[in-house]
């Protein structure tokens, strides 16, 4: 009996690797969306069995969260989340010795600040983000009281009709705010390497009409001095289209055999050879189809609300292609530096991600794993 079972099982597993093999679609459903949409779907089959079949206390099939793209997620709850945003920018600040930080969606900025330099094209890219925007979306529930979907921005899905138009962005009640005054020139307060978008100015109408941005830019004589402005933001939906489309997307995810490649790929890391026609990527990609003050700013970037609809988009990408070869996709590459510089040791899944005073601490091994053995439990649909 234990032979036909393993025989059994045997069968299985190899119905399971032939399942994760075709990730070659037609072109046009490439550019569609439709292939995303499969990966997606598959990714979060693999998700769910994997829950299913090693439920936690913490987290089972019942009560495993789904985040969502910002369109899908009903009016109600949208204006929900803005809410809740708006109440972590009333919170206090967590931090000490600080002038310019004065909330809790505050701190959030100052700790992305501090690890800049250890964070981004090195090895803890995806797995800090994972963390950061749980940790944000957990304040989000537990200082707020926010109990619908947690939202991503699927870039892509604006590149053809503009990124202005986006339900993110259309300046709507239930959008995150609109794009920026048009100011003369555009590109008004965006990174001078790229191209100017459509707006510039402050933010007209919609949510965060009347945020003010406390502190920064990151080349301010000290950036975490006070320093009270207006949100800007330059949509771009040039850069959305050329960079952040849903091809650019999908073909990261399934040109990138391992996680070397795919942080590369997603980031547009130039030391890679294979990933130099990616452009600015994805990432860079999204970034600057926000652009603007503190949108375009490298260290100050979450201080711009939309951050963490980009950012969950980022994480949705990692979750795809993690499930999409799971057993393979429990790595991490890289060194601990920015592009290696100044030049440091390798990063290990055995290295603790310290975010105090913001949220807990973790290795990073423990964050892998979006469905259990971690703090996490979420899936993207
Ligand atoms: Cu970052
Ligand atoms: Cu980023």
């Amino acid at each position: 009996m234990g032979f036909i079972k393993n025989l059994l099982s045997l069968a299985l597993l190899g119905a399971l690797a032939t399942a994760l093999a075709p990730l070659d679609f037609p072109q046009e459903d490439i550019d569609s969306g439709k292939a995303l949409q499969e990966i997606g779907r598959t990714a979060y089959d693999t998700a769910i069995a994997r829950l299913e079949a090693h439920p936690t206390a913490k987290c089972t099939k019942d009560n495993v969260r789904v985040r969502k793209e910002w369109r899908r997620i009903p009016a109600a709850e949208r204006i929900e989340y803005v809410k809740a945003v708006n109440c972590l920018m009333e919170k206090p600040n967590v931090y000490e010795n600080v002038t310019g930080p004065r909330t809790m969606y505050d701190s959030f900025g100052v700790l992305h600040y501090k690890l800049t330099p250890y964070v981004h094209n090195s090895a803890y890219f995806l797995l800090f983000h994972r963390l950061y925007v749980w940790t944000f979306e957990d304040k989000l529930r537990t200082m707020c009281g926010y109990t619908g979907s947690f939202p991503y921005w699927e870039w892509g899905l604006d590149a053809t009709t503009g990124v202005e138009n986006s339900p993110v962005f259309d300046g709507s009640e239930t959008s995150m705010g609109s794009n920026g005054e048009k100011v003369s020139g555009g590109g008004g307060g965006g990174n001078p390497m790229f191209p100017g978008g459509s707006g510039g100015g402050c933010v007209t109408k919609g949510p965060f009409v009347n945020y003010t941005v406390n502190f920064g830019p990151n080349t301010a004589r000290d950036p975490l001095a006070y320093n009270p402005r207006c949100l800007k933001r330059d949509l771009n939906t040039q850069i959305c289209a050329q960079w952040a489309s849903l091809r650019n997307t999908t073909e990261t995810i399934t040109q990138s055999p391992d996680i070397a490649l795919f942080q590369a790929n997603l980031q547009g890391d130039f030391r890679w050879p294979d990933a130099r026609k990616w452009g600015f990527a994805v990432h860079g990609g999204g970034h600057f189809a926000i652009a603007g003050d503190p949108g375009g700013d490298f260290y100050f970037s979450p201080l711009e609300p939309a951050f963490y609809l980009h950012h969950g988009q980022i994480d949705r990408m990692y979750f795809i292609w993690q499930n999409l070869d799971w057993e393979q996709r429990q790595t991490m590459a890289g060194t601990i530096t920015m592009m290696d510089r100044p030049a440091s040791r390798n990063g290990t899944l055995e290295d603790v991600l310290d975010i105090a005073p913001v949220g807990e601490s973790y290795r990073f091994g423990q964050l892998l794993d979006t469905v259990g053995g971690s703090p996490f439990c979420f899936v993207y649909e």
